[in-house]
């Protein structure tokens, strides 16, 4: 859940929270309202019967304080009973009724020369002030779903607000991690955001600064050790064709060269890497065909795959189309996709190499299968990345770089490279050009 929704959502309990709190405080205060004003009706009846007893005594008349309970019976539906004491006698004021089914309430008042007493019914008491604390209960819930809905569009416009700094820096953040090197954020505010977004603002603007120095560290190495490798290289070709040195000193200058070829690979590779990551790596795209290219490619490999045991062949399809394409850069590519095949395919095993206009028409396809090791599924995402070698049963010697660089070579070409595999069975290496439309 994003920390935008999660506040979104605390925001809203709260006010909700709240909402509800003070709703619940003003009914308990209302229902106790409501029983006073209850009470206090009860004790109007009460002094009424007190003041008409007054009257009749003052007028020698206990008919009228009769007349008025008979009344008041009829009248209020509260009252159950009345009866008068007068002489130490009891006078009820009509029938004597059966206990309602929520009880009675007995008052008495004091009158001159005796007692009266009113029974009121306890249910209608109650529920006259259950029907009133019901309106209410109305009111309160109508009020906090108002409040409800208020404070969710202003805790989603305060959520919205509060976390969309964050949100930017998140994506910058996002950028950075995909090597998007010198990503900002808006560094607005002096507050904690604010301060976050302008350290990581530094930090990515330290990052792309380091990043350039380690391009420029790499180009410029590699490219000094070019000379004294090719020097080396031709120096010991020299020696090893010179017939002073005897077959002891020859191993140890076959060992030299098989090292530097290893290192100038290394150096080759790394140097054209540096190229691609600067964008300084040389397209000079010409029309051309893709087949010769291939088989040429083949032919390279030819006598590397018979002194491995392994069954190499070209296939590719009559009168391909031409198109524009950078045949050395494409010719490193098969290169790589061949050498590859040929390094992780055990001897008595089969390569091919094959190339033909896609089923669509709209590109040519070129894929180098073999019948080797393959590669485990969980590495087949990080095949593309620079200096990743993957764990096989085949120690075969290498940098990493020869499918990153290829990666970068066909999609110069506005085509795609990818891989397919089955551990132990072989993989399948291919890469698409478009044809011109
Ligand atoms: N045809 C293949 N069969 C099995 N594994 C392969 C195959 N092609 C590549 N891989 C795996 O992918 C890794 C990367 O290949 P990549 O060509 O980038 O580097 P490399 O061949 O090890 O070195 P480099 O090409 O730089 O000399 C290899 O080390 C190997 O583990
Ligand atoms: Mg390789």
């Amino acid at each position: 859940m994003s920390i935008r929704l999660k506040l979104a959502l605390i925001l809203t309990l709260g006010i909700a929270g709240a909402a509800a709190a003070a709703g619940a405080v003003f009914l308990h205060l209302e229902r106790e309202s409501l029983r006073q004003a209850e009470e206090e009706k009860v004790r109007l009846v009460l002094d009424s019967v007190r003041r008409m007893a007054e009257e009749a005594a003052l007028g020698k008349d206990p008919l009228m304080l009769l007349d008025y309970l008979a009344f008041l019976k009829k009248d209020r539906p509260e009252i159950q009973h009345c009866r008068v004491e007068l002489g130490g006698r009891w006078q009820d004021v009509g029938a004597v009724p059966a206990e309602p089914a929520g009880g009675m309430v007995a008052r008495a008042v004091p009158i001159p020369g005796g007692s009266a007493e009113v029974r009121f019914s306890s249910e209608v008491l109650s529920r006259r002030e259950a029907a009133a604390l019901a309106a209410t209960v109305r009111l309160v819930a109508r009020a906090t779903a108002l409040v409800f809905a208020a404070g969710l569009l202003v805790s989603a416009g305060l959520a919205w607000t509060l976390t969309r700094r964050i949100v930017l820096i998140e994506g910058a953040l996002t950028a950075i991690g995909e090597g998007r090197l010198g990503e900002t954020a808006p560094a607005e505010g002096s507050d904690e955001i604010g301060r976050l977004a302008r350290g990581v603002n530094a930090m990515s603007a330290r990052l792309k600064e380091l990043d350039e120095l380690k391009k420029t560290f790499v180009a410029s190495v590699t490219h000094e050790l070019r000379s004294p490798l090719g020097a080396i290289q031709s120096r010991v070709s020299e020696m090893a064709s010179d017939a002073a040195f005897g077959p002891e000193q020859r191993r140890g200058l076959e060992a030299i060269r098989a090292s530097a070829s290893r290192l100038e690979h290394f150096v080759t590779n790394l140097l054209e890497a540096a190229k691609i990551e600067r964008g300084k790596l040389e397209f000079t795209p010409k029309p051309c065909r893709l087949g010769p290219l291939v088989e040429d490619a083949a032919l390279f490999f030819a006598a590397r795959a018979k002194e491995s045991g392994i069954a190499l062949e070209a296939k590719v399809a009559p009168g391909l189309p031409e198109l524009r394409l950078d045949p050395d850069l494409l010719t490193q590519v098969l290169s790589n996709l061949i050498s590859n095949a040929l390094k992780f395919t055990p001897a008595g095993g089969a390569v091919t190499v094959s190339a033909r206009t896609r089923d669509d028409g709209k590109a040519l396809l070129c894929s180098v299968a073999d019948s080797g090791v393959g590669i485990p599924a969980d590495a087949m995402a990080r095949l593309f990345t620079p200096f990743e070698r993957i764990r096989n049963p085949l120690k075969a010697t290498g940098t990493g770089l020869g499918l990153a660089i290829s990666k970068s070579i066909v999609e110069l070409h506005g085509g795609s490279l990818r891989a397919e595999s089955e551990p132990g069975k072989g993989s399948t290496f291919s890469f698409s050009l478009p044809l011109p439309t």
